[in-house]
């Protein structure tokens, strides 16, 4: 428990100074390629799927979202990580919600590549305390400078720029940046106004990574976790509701009554077993 303390704390002060962090070794090689048979099997399957969004496979980026409900047994456990909790926790000083869990595969399509350079936040901050976002990337692969590693923006993230959005786009992004690269099993934190680029594939090995978003308990995910439905609800432990929002829900108003519950935040110890047989969607 003190290391996790000390660790959360180191990541905390880079974070903070940097933008970013590196933690070695949270999952083992052996746990890392079990997650990747999954997702080998998820992309075969989203390729016979003919409701899928491939979003930028042709700028070399594979892209697979909310792993969490596709596969709730294999990915659920990513999401609550104990190093992730006691950071967020930290930073936010309040609840936090999952924004997204996704995969991202690098793939090498030559001159098609193309990334933008991006925050995730919605909001640019100029500074820490109001961080509305956190990202933690686990890297399954080791993630190189040939294979696309993650393209940061060093102290980026006290610029107060939501750099996709700049008239002065093409200039601004000449300013340092450099390749995150990290060993398969190291999570790689980030916040969410830290510039940031999907990095380019050049020598065709494998670059799977898995993103964890967080976002203050206020802000909407992308994702209606809520809507989950009784069997995926089942499996979720206090806290994992928590990131899926079910402690966040806007109260609705009754009519009949002429009433509501005061308060949005409730506690997730309090939730009832059944959810889905009291509110029927
Ligand atoms: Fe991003």
């Amino acid at each position: 428990m003190k290391n996790l303390n000390n660790l959360s704390n180191k990541v905390i002060n880079e974070i903070y100074r940097d933008g970013y962090s590196i933690v070695k070794n949270v999952l083992n090689k052996k746990k890392c390629n079990d997650i990747i048979k999954h997702l080998d099997k998820l992309e075969d399957k989203e390729a016979n799927n003919k409701y899928h969004t491939d979003e930028r496979s042709k700028f070399g980026q594979v892209v697979i979202r909310d792993l969490v409900l596709r596969s709730p047994k294999h990915f659920l456990k990513l999401i609550d990580n104990n190093l992730i909790i006691k950071v967020l926790n930290k930073v936010f000083k309040e609840p936090s919600i999952l924004d997204n869990c996704m995969a991202s595969k690098t793939t090498n399509v030559n001159k098609n590549y193309f990334g933008l350079v991006h925050i995730d936040s919605h909001l640019p901050s100029y500074s820490n305390e109001n961080t509305s976002d956190i990202v933690a990337c686990y890297c399954l692969d080791d993630f190189t400078k040939e294979n696309g590693a993650t393209k940061v923006w060093p102290k980026s993230h006290l610029s107060g720029i939501r750099i996709q959005n700049s008239k002065n786009y093409s200039n601004l992004i000449k300013k340092k940046n450099k390749y995150v690269e990290a060993k398969k099993g190291s999570i790689i934190f980030f916040l969410g106004q830290t510039w940031h680029q999907i990095g380019k594939n050049i020598n065709n090995q494998r670059r799977w990574g898995i993103l964890c978003h967080y976002k203050r308990w206020w802000i909407k995910p992308s994702t209606e976790w809520t809507k989950c439905g009784p069997s995926i609800y089942k499996l979720l432990n206090n806290k994992q509701k928590e990131l899926f929002g079910f402690n966040s829900i806007s109260p609705e108003f009754n009519l009949k009554k002429q009433y509501k519950n005061l308060k949005t935040l409730r506690k997730s110890s309090k939730l009832s077993k059944n959810y889905f047989k009291v509110i029927q969607y």
